[in-house]
């Protein structure tokens, strides 16, 4: 039995049966590796084991890290090891834009493009050139470009039944020597003049820091649930009733809400039961205060969407991914 609590951000106590830490691709053949019960780990900042898994994980710590350029962009390649935040602050303090805005988002590289992780106006999807796999089973290593990868919000092939199969090993991302700085979020627009990719992590990193509480201070895995996508419709209807909730009108997606709004709205901020409950500064994070239950979780979560469901008529979908016995738990 391997312990899990170190493994995953919410540091909720579980255990695997084996954990298979793997640098390279040939390292695959020699593992004994559970192929009926198996879970790809990246830095842990997305899951929350809720109880003792009954299978091995594997995790594919690969750190090597390249950089070259073309005529007009950068190219960066890196192993899916490789922490997220510590790429971007390499990259950006070598003068390269592209990645300031997705600065101090915990996870591994590998999990990024699982993730299609976003923050600030900017998603993995749009700086991804391409994404190297090795199907686990097969052994098969594959190149997938970045249409196939089908990147959507925080969904990619890989985390569907058609890539379950698939580990990511290396990353490679395009980013365009021309550089403009994305600073429609507010908070960021104050920035407007003579912007640096350096100036724009800085400000990133601030407004992070004053939100978003730090998974090694304070237990958690960001945002737990999804912002929700109505139907124009759905939305005019609670925008007549609550004048002051924020949408972002999507294409022709419909209009995304807040899950952060409803759930306070909903009595939840700052909400505490045993040592699970939302962050004080920001009702979307579910943080553990220290001796969590993954039970307590699990009715905590219940409890979140079933009050907002019965306030809007809105279901919220979780963000982060809960493994149980027997690997996902829908709840
Ligand atoms: N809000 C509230 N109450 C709260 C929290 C937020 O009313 O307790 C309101 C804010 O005032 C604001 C709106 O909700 O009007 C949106 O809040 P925020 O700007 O903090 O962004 P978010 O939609 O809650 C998303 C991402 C974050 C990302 C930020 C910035 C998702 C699920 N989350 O959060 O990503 O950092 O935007 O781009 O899309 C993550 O995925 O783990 C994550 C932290």
């Amino acid at each position: 039995m391997v312990n899990l609590k170190n493994r995953h951000t919410l540091s909720l106590q579980a255990s695997c049966n084996n954990l298979y830490e793997v640098e390279n691709i040939q390292d695959l053949d020699s593992l004994d590796l559970d192929h009926q019960h198996y879970f790809v780990l990246g830095g842990g900042s997305n899951v929350a084991f809720v109880e003792d898994f009954d299978g091995d994980i594997v995790t594919f710590t690969n750190k090597q890290l390249s950089i070259t350029e073309n005529d007009d962009s950068w190219l960066i390649e890196t192993g899916a090891g490789v922490v997220w935040h510590d790429l971007v602050l390499q990259v950006t303090q070598k003068g390269i834009g592209g990645l300031e805005n997705l600065a101090l988002i915990p996870g591994n590289c590998g999990a990024a493009a699982v993730q299609n992780i976003g923050a600030y106006g900017v998603e993995f999807s749009a700086l991804c050139k391409g994404v190297q796999t090795v199907n686990i089973k097969t052994k098969e290593i594959k190149e997938l470009t970045n249409p196939e990868c089908c990147f959507g919000y925080r969904n990619s092939i890989f985390k569907s039944t058609a890539g379950s199969d698939l580990l990511v090993t290396k990353i490679c991302l395009q980013l365009p020597k021309k550089w403009t700085a994305k600073l429609t979020y507010q908070g960021l627009d104050s920035l407007t003049t003579g912007a640096t990719p350096l100036s724009v992590m800085n400000k990133v990193i601030e407004i992070r820091q004053s939100k978003l509480p730090d998974p090694a201070k304070l237990a958690n895995a960001g945002s737990f649930f999804k912002n929700p996508v109505v139907t124009a419709e759905v939305a005019c209807v609670l925008k007549e009733r609550y004048p002051e909730m924020p949408t972002y009108h999507q294409d022709k997606n419909g209009v995304k809400l807040s899950s952060g709004w409803l759930i306070e709205k909903a009595g939840f901020k700052g909400k505490k039961v045993d040592s699970i409950g939302t962050y004080e500064k920001h009702a979307l994070v579910i943080v553990n205060y220290g001796q969590g239950s993954g039970q307590t979780l699990l009715r905590f979560v219940r409890d979140i969407k079933e009050q907002v469901r019965d306030l809007f008529s809105v279901t919220l979908e979780n963000e982060v991914l809960l493994i149980g016995k027997n690997g996902v738990i829908n709840l």
